[in-house]
């Protein structure tokens, strides 16, 4: 028996041919391309594509897509049903979580496909958006075909188009959060996907291990954490402080880049421009969280991650704090849904072993003995 590596740090838990995370040297490449060269100009929809079959569609195969994705944004009726059934202060990744299981029972007995995929991915904006609208006493608003994920996503939110800008920020953040190699998330799905069970199962594990805030969590708590800060003047005493109690500062760290994330950096240009008034606040404490983390622990390098500037840029979008765990899954399915294809196609049960450290073998003392 190998030894036990808490966290499963270093571990090679699959291969995989979608995604590699370059810890050392901040890279991360989807199928073979760079982040950088994807998010810019690349669409969801043209990385969902890449995702699911490994490589950039064609016009008229992204054409497809788009038609099928923007076809199977409608939720079932027994899905409605829930989504009506859950009080409205409900955290909308439980009401994800929910649906999305309540989605999948029609398919429960099916294997996962890229069909099943394409349709759970195109129902998580219809999910959340009809979730909010509840929220705010409104009518939901009905998915438009001739609209992107994106920008439909924000119309089913708001019952209005939003700015191209916004639309296109939006987009960008969904191609750079869409995947990341062997997250826990993506690991629960795979793990779920090994056991033979259906798409939905897999997806409503996935979404919740991203809920916690160690993953992707992260993005309302760094919200939470830049109010109770208030002021660039109050960021100094106030982290320093929050370190003496433990505190982690949300959006810092990771479990395997040791340099910036290249994904922060990419959100970070976009919440500058954006969200000012954000950025000002949020750019005196990343300067001030990286300071006092080098000072703790000179030998242990830890960076700005995805979700410190993600917050400011889903902020700019118009989206509430509590819909951005949510958002980041809207993206991360196409991951999720990729992996689980990727692990069914090449599948070994995924059944690693636990080290016993409980007392050695004793025989039970009666309960009339026990006192
Ligand atoms: C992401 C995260 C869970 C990775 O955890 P990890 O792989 O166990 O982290 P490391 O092994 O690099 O470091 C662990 C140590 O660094 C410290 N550390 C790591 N991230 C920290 C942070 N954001 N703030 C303060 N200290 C931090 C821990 O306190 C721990 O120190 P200790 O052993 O003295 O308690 C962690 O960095 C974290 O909780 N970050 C904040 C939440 C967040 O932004 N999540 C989104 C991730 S994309």
């Amino acid at each position: 028996m190998s030894a036990y590596v808490p966290g499963l740090e270093g571990i090679v838990a699959a291969q995989t041919a979608i995604s590699m995370v370059d810890g050392a040297n901040g890279r991360l490449v989807y199928r073979g391309y760079v982040i950088a060269d994807l998010a810019e100009d690349m669409s969801f929809e043209e990385v969902a594509y890449l995702m699911w079959y490994g490589r950039l569609p064609a016009r008229a195969e992204l054409d497809a897509l788009t038609l099928e994705l923007a076809g199977s944004r409608a939720l079932t009726q027994a899905a409605r049903i829930t989504l009506d059934a859950l009080p409205t202060e409900t955290d909308p990744m439980d009401v994800l979580r929910s649906v999305v299981s309540v989605q999948g029972v029609e398919h429960r007995l099916e294997k996962p496909s890229i069909p099943l995929a394409i349709h759970a991915t195109a129902s998580f904006p219809t999910i959340l958006a009809m979730f909010h609208r509840r929220q705010l006493g409104l009518e939901p608003v009905k998915p438009r075909a001739d609209l992107s994920h994106a920008a439909n996503y924000l119309y089913m939110l708001n019952g209005k188009e939003s700015s191209p800008d916004l639309v296109r920020a939006l987009n960008t953040y969904l191609v750079l959060l869409a995947d990341h190699g062997m997250n826990a998330s993506t690991f629960v799905a795979r793990v779920i996907a090994s056991t033979d069970s259906d798409l939905a199962s897999c997806l409503v594990g996935a979404i919740g291990a991203l809920k916690g805030p160690a993953h992707g969590g992260a993005p309302s708590a760094v919200m939470d954490q830049l109010e109770q800060i208030g002021t660039a003047e109050n960021a100094g005493r106030w982290m320093r402080e929050a370190r003496k109690q433990k505190v982690r500062f949300m959006g810092f760290g990771h479990r395997i880049y040791r340099t910036y994330d290249p994904r922060a950096r990419i959100l970070k240009e976009l919440c500058a421009r954006l969200n000012p008034k954000f950025y000002e606040l949020a750019s005196k404490v990343e300067e001030t969280a990286l300071q006092i983390l080098h000072e703790e622990h000179p030998e242990r390098p830890q960076a700005t991650n995805v979700e410190f500037y993600s917050a400011g840029v889903l902020q700019a979008i118009g989206l509430p704090k509590e819909y951005f765990p949510p958002t980041f899954a809207v993206s991360r399915a196409a991951g999720w849904t990729a992996h689980v294809l990727e692990q069914s196609a090449n599948n070994r049960l995924i059944r690693p072993q636990s080290e016993y450290i409980g007392p050695e073998p004793r025989k039970p003392v009666p309960l009339s003995e026990r006192g």
